[in-house]
């Protein structure tokens, strides 16, 4: 069995709407209904656990009852840091699962395939993330400004959810964090401190967290003009109008 965590009881800051951003509709869309959907097209997920503010979960269960396609879903409490919203929705976590994984509810441009990847590594390894190779450089800076260090970039990957732990390993990684005061980013920095390896496959560009203004922007651009073929498809008019000015102009001379 496989249970799916939201982490959803942010507040939004960067996004400077005055409201949690999940509620924000993208395409006619709630966020958070979006990313619930995405999941719930996926065969192999079985129960999806939406963590979010206590004012919130009221008007979530209202929205949520409306759309019949959802897998079964229960809305659960969050807390003041993700990871303790996290730890929220794994108290709540069916006995039954075998794997669990954890998506920020403001990533709504998951794929199906994403999903099933980290599914499939994470009951293969234990412990799976999405990731996408880093496209820029980064830079280690010191609290003055100045630069420390550069880590070769073809080691950087830009990291995602959804992300898998089989059950037990991402329990014990969540007590331990607990004992020792240790507050992560994401949920596999608590899993490497058991010493227990973290296997990366392969995320989408297109799935973003949508956290400023601008990604809004980006995120609806996204849903509409989607990805693989229709994505092909553009790039391949734009070179083609690219090819025919420069040849212009390269024969102007
Ligand atoms: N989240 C959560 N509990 C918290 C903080 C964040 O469940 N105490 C969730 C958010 O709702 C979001 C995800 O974790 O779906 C990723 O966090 P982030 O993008 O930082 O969202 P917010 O915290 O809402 O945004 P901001 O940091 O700008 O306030
Ligand atoms: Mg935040």
């Amino acid at each position: 069995m496989v249970s799916v965590i939201f982490p959803a009881a942010g507040q939004g800051k960067r996004m400077q709407a005055g409201v949690n951003k999940v509620f924000l509709e993208l395409g006619g869309k709630p966020m958070f209904v979006r990313t619930l959907l995405k999941f719930s097209a996926v065969p192999a997920v079985d129960e999806l656990i939406i963590v979010t503010g206590k004012a919130e979960m009221a008007p979530m269960r209202h929205v949520l009852e409306r759309v019949p396609e959802l897998k079964p879903w229960c809305v659960v409490e969050g807390g003041s840091e993700r990871q303790y919203s996290v730890k929220n929705g794994l108290d709540m976590v069916s006995k039954d699962a075998e794997i669990v994984l954890v998506h920020d509810a403001a990533r709504p441009l998951v794929s199906r395939e994403t999903i099933e990847a980290v599914i499939a590594e994470a009951r293969k390894n234990g412990a799976a993330i999405a990731a996408v190779p880093e496209k820029n450089t980064v830079k280690v800076v010191n609290a003055d400004g100045v630069v420390q260090a550069t880590p070769p970039r073809s080691t950087l990957w830009a990291v995602q959810t959804p992300q898998g732990f089989r059950r037990d390993i991402l329990v014990r990684a969540n007590e331990q964090a607990a004992e020792d005061g240790f507050l992560g980013t994401d949920d596999a920095s608590l899993v490497e401190r058991l010493g227990v390896p973290v296997h990366v496959v392969m995320g989408g560009y297109e799935n973003i967290k949508v956290t400023t203004p601008g990604d809004l922007i980006v995120a609806e651009a996204f849903l509409h003009e989607g990805r693989g073929e229709q994505l092909k498809e553009k790039l391949a008019d734009a070179a083609e109008t690219a090819k025919e000015k420069l040849q212009k102009l390269t024969n102007q001379k």
